[in-house]
């Protein structure tokens, strides 16, 4: 799972004094009123959406592609549907599921840090952006930033989250773009006048990823620079010791597996599926070899369900993988960055080193 986020405010100690409003810095938390600048703020239609039209799902097709395949395995994209999201928020609150708190405590305190980083005039791009929870937390300490672009394959997700942010910074160019960030995409000019651009890539999404499809999406940040360059800005989950990674994924309540148990009732539901749910455990053991969780359904005893016309068969003891998650070491993934020549510029992790947030910067013309 990546880490969804928790409900952020905006932290104004986490803008220095004295810093210009710019496009955040100086603007109240949403509950704190609108503050003196709000009056520039530019009209709503000027939020204007940069449709890609990501590919719509066949669920029907790719449910039976997984269930007909061996290992069996089902996608994990079929998580979030409105009950699945709901339950993903109450694993965030969950005492055992450290990634969410811990990346955004880290933001809290070093979001100066970073800011200053990424430098004046900076746009910041948002891959899988979601409800764009944390980024106000960036977006406050930054100064004069080019604009915000967020990047989701939920167009409705997508916009609600960029009301939001516009919002809050009512002087922020704020362009949303629809699409899928594991398919080629190029970006439209948008006309802002940015020092460079900065991939900003927080929850740990990339562990979602295999080491093929990680190396991909670093080849796409890269690309996503362009040729002034910027860099990356991203929160990895680190890898740990067993008991703590398999607690945040098999928690004493249930709501994890609940969570995973949702793709089945979402199948019955939406697929005119029979599984029955009592006959199927929710495993998530760590792989130690491949520093992975791997979230399992698990048949309890031979059986079959049918999903429509289709009859698909279980072993008693099968599993169906309905998701990775892989877990960073620093040096790790600064390799394999490296790799595309994306260098390391800071890591910032908290005291029990259980989260990174680390800054990558391309090579730039000068220094290539
Ligand atoms: C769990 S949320 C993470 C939100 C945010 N990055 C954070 O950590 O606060 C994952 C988001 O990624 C989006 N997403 C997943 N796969 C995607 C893809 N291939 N292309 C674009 N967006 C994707 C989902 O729609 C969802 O909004």
């Amino acid at each position: 799972m990546p880490s969804m986020p928790l409900t952020v405010p905006l932290d104004s100690s986490s803008t220095a004094p004295g810093r210009r409003a710019g496009t955040a810095a100086v603007h109240a938390a949403p509950d704190q009123g609108a503050d003196s600048t709000a009056h520039d703020a530019l009209p709503d239609d000027e939020l204007l959406l940069h449709d890609l039209h990501p590919a719509k799902d066949d669920m029907r097709g790719d449910i039976l592609d997984g269930l007909t395949s061996s290992p069996k395995t089902l996608p994990c994209k079929y998580f979030y549907d409105e009950r699945g999201s709901a339950l993903f928020d109450e694993i965030c609150e969950l005492d055992e599921y450290y990634p969410t708190r811990t990346e955004t405590a880290i933001l809290v305190k070093h979001a100066d840090d970073m800011a200053s980083r990424l430098g004046e005039n900076a746009l910041l791009i948002e891959l899988g952006s979601g409800s764009s929870t944390k980024t106000p937390l960036l977006l406050g300490a930054l100064r004069e930033a080019a604009g915000y672009v967020p990047i989701d394959i939920s167009k409705e997700h997508l916009m609600s989250a960029s009301h939001r942010i516009r919002a809050t910074f009512p002087q922020l160019a704020v362009r949303p773009v629809c699409a899928d960030f594991t398919a080629p995409l190029d970006l439209p000019d948008f006309g802002l006048a940015a020092s460079r651009r900065y991939v900003f890539f927080p929850g740990s999404t990339m562990g979602n990823f295999g080491p093929a499809g990680q190396r991909k999406l670093l080849h796409q940040i890269v690309s996503l620079c362009g040729p002034e360059g910027g860099g990356l800005l991203i929160g990895l989950d680190l890898l740990k010791d067993r008991d703590t990674l398999e607690a945040a994924y098999n928690d004493g309540g249930g709501v994890t597996a609940a969570f995973n148990m949702n793709l089945l009732e979402r199948v019955n539901r939406e697929l005119g599926g029979d599984f029955s749910i009592e006959h199927f455990e929710h495993h998530a053991p760590f792989n130690a070899d491949e520093e992975r969780i791997e979230m399992h359904l698990v048949s309890t005893f031979e059986q079959t369900a049918q999903i429509g016309e289709d009859i698909v068969h279980f072993e008693a003891g099968e599993r169906i993988c309905t998701e990775h998650s892989y877990k960073f070491s620093v040096d790790a993934f600064t390799r394999l960055a490296g790799e595309v020549g994306l260098r390391q510029r800071a890591v910032w992790t908290d005291d029990d080193g259980l989260f990174a947030v680390m800054l990558f910067e391309t090579s730039s013309p000068s220094t290539a």
